[in-house]
This record gives structure tokens, C-alpha cells and sequence, in this order.
């Protein structure tokens, strides 16, 4: 079975060929960072435009390169929710209308699964069960994959996701944006010492937390040094905020573990590209005998290989979606609802 995948739930326009014998055939991501950068945060009307001027190009790209014509595909996979729900939208209509237009199923796909999914894509893949972290800009998540695919929530952020604070805590040292990847890089030039901020939920038990203490703690030191310069001071603060922001993660994936009594631990999403992180956890399965799985680092941030991945998933469980499938900007996973 191949797929054609679709991905617009935030600022990257993403397509790719998927196929259950070869893997990816095709992953296109086209970032929309450099348009968002001037207004240091995602514009919701930016992102749909950048959207409907891509798909069709990469869609075209995608089959190109890799020689296909429709009648080698067997459906369409699209992301559903959550997420920015105009840019969900522009994804949904073009999918429905490839899908009309090439007379193919469809199956509507949660970003979230999409993420766990993409462990099914690393070399050599990481199956469930397993516990796995969800660290991205809106999500920080703790989640209990089955065997079987049955997905159960574990606990996750009670206010700002974990890329969010990287973001928030790089705009407060100037850094640009996304905060991520220019925290670690700042980090990276600090060795020595670091400022010990306290730990988000240390000594509450179970795995939700907040990051909304330690983002207002990164405030305050700032500020009382206002005024002196800080010059030379900034990579000891990104290093400072990113070892206490890591430590916290992976003490609440040793918890959510521990919870759902399971040793296979996993990181997925665009934090898990974060070097410290993915060392911590693997220290963190060392330790303990546990068996970890690292989303590959291409597959960390938003990317349409990993929705024709959780498709594969899906398919087996609930087959194709009907063709009045709508968006869900708030969808849910593994939760009662
Ligand atoms: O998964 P993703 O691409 O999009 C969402 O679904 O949100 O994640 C984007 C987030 C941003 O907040 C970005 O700052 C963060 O992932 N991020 C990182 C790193 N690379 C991206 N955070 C920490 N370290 C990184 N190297
Ligand atoms: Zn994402």
C-alpha cells in the first residue's frame, strides 16, 4: 500500500510517498520559519497562505521525484487535528479535493499520533508498548502506546507547552525565534557551572507539569541583572534554562514509566531534537535497564512521512475515513472524553 501524506497543522507545508514495503519514498517539508521569524510567533494568516501556495508545489515535487502517477497510490492521509484550524483546513479541502479528483479514500489523521508514529520510522523502529514523551510547540505530553496501538494519556503540561518556553525564555534573551534551536546553539558556548532554577513539579507525583514557575524565574534573574551587562551571560542562562527544562522532562517520563509500569521510554516531536534530551533519556534508559526509542532527528519536527505512518496505524484499526470527515482544531488523544 502507498500513501500520499498531507501535513499543515502549524507553520510547515509537508508531503510525502509512503509506502508499507519501501518506507518514506518522499518527504518534502517546506518551512514557513523565515515568514513567521519578523513577528516572533506563528500568524495563523500567514501560515494558511503559505499553505495553499505550496501544497499544490509539493504534491507535484513529491511525484516527480519519485516517478508516481495517481493510479500508484492507494489514499490520501491528512492531518485532522490538532492544530491552527484555518491551516488544518487548507490541508483537509485540498486533500478532499485530490482525493475527489483521483477518485481515492481517505483517512483523516490526529497530529499527535502522528508524532508517536514517527518512532516507526526510525532505524531500526521503536514498536510500541512503550511510554513516550510528546515535546513540541503546543504539546508536552506523557502517553502509554499498546502493543496494539491503544493510546492512553499519562499526564502532560498544565499551561505552556515545552518548545513554548524554549520560545518564550529565547525571546527574553534575544535570541530569535524558534526558541529551540537557538537555546541549545547558545548552550552549546556556556561550559562550567550553570544557575540552578527550581525544578517544575519536582516532588509532585505523577507526570504533569508547568513550565509557566520556571519561565518567571528566568524573568526575574534576567531582570536583576538589567542594567549590568550581560554580555557573554546569555549562553550561561540558555544553558542554565535548557539543563533545567531537560531535567524536569525526563524525571516526569520516568514517572509516567513508572506509572504505567512499562520499560521502553521514547521521545517524539520537535524537542526531541534537542541533543541534551535525547542523551538524558537515553542515560535515563540506561540506568535503568529500559529500552528507549528516539524519533529520528528529521522526523522530529512537523513532517508528512510520519502522518503516512500513523496512517498505516489507523488503517488497520478503523480503515478510511468518510468522506464528510471535518477538521478538529482541539482533537483529543487517548483521553475519556
Ligand atoms: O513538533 P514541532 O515541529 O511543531 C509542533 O507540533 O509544535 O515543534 C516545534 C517546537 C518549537 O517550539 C521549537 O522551539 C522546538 O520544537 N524545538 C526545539 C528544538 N528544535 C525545535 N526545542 C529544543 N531544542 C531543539 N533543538
Ligand atoms: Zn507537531
Amino acid at each position: 500500500m502507498r500513501l500520499l501524506a498531507i501535513e499543515t497543522s502549524c507553520d510547515e507545508t509537508a508531503v510525502a510517498l509512503v509506502s508499507k514495503q519501501n518506507g518514506v519514498e518522499s518527504s518534502l517539508v517546506a518551512s514557513q520559519i523565515h515568514l513567521h521569524r519578523p513577528f516572533g510567533g506563528v500568524v495563523p494568516e500567514v501560515a494558511c497562505r503559505a499553505h495553499q501556495e505550496w501544497l499544490p508545489r509539493l504534491v507535484r515535487e513529491v511525484l516527480d521525484e519519485t516517478g508516481t502517477t495517481p493510479d500508484a497510490i492507494d489514499g490520501i492521509a491528512v492531518t485532522r487535528g490538532p492544530g491552527l484550524v484555518g491551516a488544518l483546513l487548507v490541508g483537509l479541502s485540498f486533500a478532499r479535493g485530490l482525493a475527489w479528483g483521483w477518485k481515492k479514500p481517505w483517512v483523516g489523521i490526529n497530529h499527535l499520533e502522528s508524532h508517536l508514529a514517527s518512532l516507526d520510522l526510525a532505524d531500526p523502529p521503536f514498536h510500541p508498548p512503550y511510554v513516550a514523551l510528546l515535546a513540541s510547540g503546543g504539546h508536552t505530553d506523557f502517553f502509554h502506546v499498546s502493543r496494539e496501538w491503544d493510546i492512553r494519556f499519562l499526564g502532560g503540561t498544565l499551561d505552556d507547552a515545552a518548545g513554548e518556553a524554549f520560545d518564550k525564555v529565547a525571546h527574553l534573551l534575544e535570541l530569535g525565534y524558534p526558541g529551540g534551536p537557538v537555546i541549545e546553539k547558545a548552550a552549546g558556548a556556556h561550559s562550567g557551572a550553570i544557575h540552578e532554577f527550581p525544578r517544575p513539579m519536582q516532588g509532585h507525583p505523577g507526570c504533569n507539569i508547568s513550565f509557566s514557575g520556571l519561565k518567571t524565574a528566568v524573568a526575574i534573574a534576567l531582570e536583576k541583572e538589567a542594567g549590568r551587562n550581560r554580555n557573554g551571560r546569555t549562553a550561561f542562562w540558555a544553558a542554565s534554562f535548557q539543563q533545567c527544562v531537560v531535567l524536569a522532562l525526563v524525571k516526569k517520563l520516568e514517572a509516567a514509566a513508572e506509572m504505567a509500569r512499562c520499560s521502553r521510554v521514547a521521545i517524539v516531536g520537535g524537542v526531541a531534537a534537542n541533543r541534551l534530551l535525547r542523551d538524558a533519556v537515553t542515560n535515563l534508559a540506561e540506568r535503568n535497564g529500559w529500552e528507549v526509542g528516539i524519533a529520528p532527528l528529521k522526523y522530529c519536527g512537523d513532517n508528512a512521512a510520519m502522518v503516512g505512518a500513523a496512517a498505516f496505524r489507523c488503517l488497520e484499526r478503523q480503515g478510511w475515513s468518510p468522506s464528510d470527515l471535518d477538521a478538529d482544531p482541539r482533537l483529543f488523544l487517548g483521553e475519556d472524553e
